[in-house]
């Protein structure tokens, strides 16, 4: 008789999450329905700095992913396939929303490809309600004072209106 091993099944989605989304948030429950375990990864070191620290975004998914048993949330340094392997996870989970992604979303995949060839990049195509969400157009729209609840988790709307207030009176003094 054959037997029947179950090894875990594992996949990360890495990302900057500066801050999370709608679109961010239905990727996350799709994709952890698909996997024994989801890690959202956020990622520390970025040229461009962030308006929330990697604890605070860390924290900001927790909040909002706190219903889903099966999903962790951590911060990582350096590649995410070198993340991916640290983890035990196998797949990379992406967001998909139009075609501008693409040419980016493709290179990336095949570098990571190139560099760990038994982790794979899945894409998750984006819920047309969100298909024209990113976390900068957000920040932009929040910059200028414009209705943010339509894009973010409730919990976020408050902490983002407040950093950009912080951000705004911090410049004021310079
Ligand atoms: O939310 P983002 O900014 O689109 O996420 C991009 C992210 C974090 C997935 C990507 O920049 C990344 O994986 N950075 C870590 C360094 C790395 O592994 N680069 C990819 C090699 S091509």
């Amino acid at each position: 008789m054959t037997k029947i091993t179950h090894t875990e099944h594992i996949a990360i989605y890495p990302g900057s999450f500066d801050p999370i989304t709608l679109g961010h948030q239905d990727i996350i429950e799709r994709a952890a329905k698909m996997f024994d375990k989801l890690i959202v990864a956020v990622l520390v070191n970025r040229a461009k700095s962030p308006l929330f620290s990697a604890d605070e975004r860390v924290k900001m998914i927790q909040m909002v992913t706190g219903h889903i048993d099966n999903v962790e949330v951590r911060s990582f340094d350096g590649l995410s396939v070198d993340f991916a392997e640290s983890m035990g996870a196998k797949v990379i989970v992406r967001g998909l929303r139009a075609v501008t992604d693409f040419e980016y979303e493709l290179q990336m995949a095949q570098t990571n490809r190139a560099m760990k060839h038994d982790i794979d990049t899945i894409f998750l195509t984006t819920d047309l309600r969100y298909a024209y969400l990113s976390s900068s157009i957000v920040k932009e729209v929040a910059s200028y004072g414009g209705q943010i609840d339509l894009f973010l988790p409730p919990e976020i709307v408050p902490l983002l209106r407040n950093r950009i207030k912080e951000r705004e009176h911090k410049e004021s003094q310079k």
